[in-house]
């Protein structure tokens, strides 16, 4: 099928890159209000078209699928406009900024027939597919917590904090492993260079189920870490996205139940054991994504759990930036639970 692609700045050339080599795509039409940036995106990929309207992309009969990659603020809008010209829509991580905004969106797929996706392309990062199934397998033991780290000298956008920006990365793996959404959220945070939305944001959340996590993301520091660790009552992983060769390890440690000994003391003992660096597949998560998008559409799929869980990222995200505001004091979450089906299982199949 015909795909449009709808922004052209820092993330939209590397979904045109995808595109032009997904199977399921035959035609791509590629979208940016800025002609430089549309031009240089024609020059590299000669054999697809060009506009600097968004309504050409809407009124071609073609064009059964768009992506939209502009910036956070407009995905709601643009979203809508291609749903009612009848396209199904892949929207970029996070699916909007609000979780009504959100739910709206995939409420109107649905009503019409058609499929409205987040862009949550670490789902489909074998590394996350491979830590995903340990936990789900029960190879950690019981899931205690989950602790990230996603901080580098980043690309300050002017409309967003870092927690739209980055947060979805980390918020849309925990879901896909631990199935679960949150009951509270706090959240603290800095804008540390000018006026405006934080650069820098620590994030606490409580799952009804006694799981914590903790999520440390910041556009400020000296280093790129990318960096989850899982703990589990029996093993632990640790997943460096920065490491391509060994990006998952599998720590066999922990702590044995304490026992009183005669002198009514509990004493604590270690458990040391092997680390493990699982084989990962080594495919490009954004085209697998892209593929699983035109798979879905072709398939006439409507939302479903998935995109359940990508509304769940975008209220974790909106109950955050509210506890940022009030210096970190915790926000509740209403509807908390199991969150049930992931879009990586589908991915893999
Ligand atoms: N999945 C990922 O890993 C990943 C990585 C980076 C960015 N993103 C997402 O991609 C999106 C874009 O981010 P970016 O960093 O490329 O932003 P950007 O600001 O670099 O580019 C956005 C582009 O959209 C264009 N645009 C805005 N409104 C438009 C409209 N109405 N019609 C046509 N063009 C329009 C702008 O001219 C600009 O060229 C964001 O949602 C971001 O969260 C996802």
């Amino acid at each position: 099928m015909k795909v449009g692609v709808v922004g052209l700045g820092y993330w939209g050339p590397n979904l045109v890159r995808n595109l032009t080599s997904v199977d399921a795509c035959t035609g791509v039409v590629a979208c940016d209000l800025d002609e430089s940036r549309l031009k240089r995106v024609l020059q590299r990929y000669p054999g697809i078209h060009g506009t600097t309207s968004f309504d050409d992309v809407l009124d071609d009969p073609e064009v059964a699928a768009v992506v939209v990659a502009t910036p956070v603020g407009t995905h709601a809008r643009l979203a809508h406009a291609a749903l009612r010209a009848g396209k199904s829509v892949l929207v970029e991580k996070p699916l909007a900024t609000s979780g009504r905004d959100a739910r709206a969106l995939v409420q109107e797929a649905g009503r019409l027939g058609l499929l409205v996706m987040a862009g949550h392309t670490f789902l489909y990062s074998p590394a996350v597919q491979v830590a995903r199934e340990l936990v789900h397998k029960g190879a950690i033991g019981r899931p205690l917590y989950l602790q990230s780290s996603r901080v580098n000298l980043g690309i300050h956008q002017s409309d967003v904090s870092v927690l739209w920006d980055l947060a979805p990365h980390d918020l849309s793996i925990l879901l896909d492993c631990i199935d679960e959404r949150p009951n509270r959220v706090s959240a603290f945070g800095r804008s540390t260079l000018r006026r405006g939305p934080s650069d820098v944001a620590f994030v606490d959340l409580e799952f009804p189920s006694g799981f914590v996590a903790n999520l440390h993301l910041s556009w400020l520091a000296p280093t790129k870490m990318r960096r989850t660790t899982i703990v589990g009552t029996r093993k632990m992983i640790v997943y460096e996205d920065t490491n391509p060769e060994e990006p998952i390890k599998v720590y066999d440690k922990g702590l044995n139940r304490p026992a009183q000994d005669e002198l009514d003391q509990y004493k604590v003992t270690y458990r040391t054991g092997n680390v493990v660096a699982p084989r990962v597949g080594t495919w490009e998560p954004l085209g697998a994504q892209l593929q699983d998008f035109l798979v879905r559409v072709a398939a006439g799929d409507t939302p479903d759990k998935r995109e359940q869980t990508a509304i769940t990222v975008v209220d974790i995200i909106e109950a955050a930036e509210e506890s940022l505001a009030l210096s970190g004091q915790p926000v509740l979450l209403s509807e908390s639970g199991p969150i049930g089906a992931s879009p990586a299982s589908a991915a893999s199949a």
